[in-house]
């Protein structure tokens, strides 16, 4: 028992450092998050065919204006849990947090297109 709390505490500085490193591999990639490059693709991945025409009969968010214009009707539904009322997407498996921050990151830096 003795062994395992030293190797614990000498593995603490590991543990620690790769947080640390993850969320700076985490921060240069938000601030390059733009429509083209990383959102388009996100929707077409979660959110067709429903929201994607003329397969799909639903609002279509299918285009830059289309997404930044719902941005907040968006970021509401996917946070919403999957056994609630409106929760997208629809019936399928919530989004992962890193997934949803890529559309938090895109709104608060300013909806870049390219
Ligand atoms: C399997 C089909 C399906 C998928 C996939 C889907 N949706 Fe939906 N969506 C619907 C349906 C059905 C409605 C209408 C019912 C409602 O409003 O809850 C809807 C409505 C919405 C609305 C409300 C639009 C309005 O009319 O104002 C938003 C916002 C939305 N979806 C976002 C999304 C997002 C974002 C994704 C992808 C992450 C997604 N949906 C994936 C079927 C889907």
């Amino acid at each position: 028992m003795k062994k395992f709390y030293v190797l614990l505490f000498l593995m603490a500085p590991l543990v620690l450092q790769f947080c640390s490193s993850s969320k700076n591999a985490a921060k240069i990639k938000d601030s390059k998050i733009t429509y083209t490059a990383n959102v388009q693709s996100l929707m077409v991945a979660n959110c067709s065919p429903c929201h994607f025409p003329p397969k799909g009969n639903k609002k279509a968010y299918d285009t830059y204006a289309a997404v930044k214009g719902d941005i907040d009707a968006i970021l509401n539904r996917v946070n919403r849990n999957p056994e609630d009322k409106g929760f997208m997407p629809f019936r399928h498996p919530k989004l992962s947090d890193s997934t949803i921050n890529v559309l938090v990151q895109w709104k608060n830096k300013g909806f870049v297109e390219n």
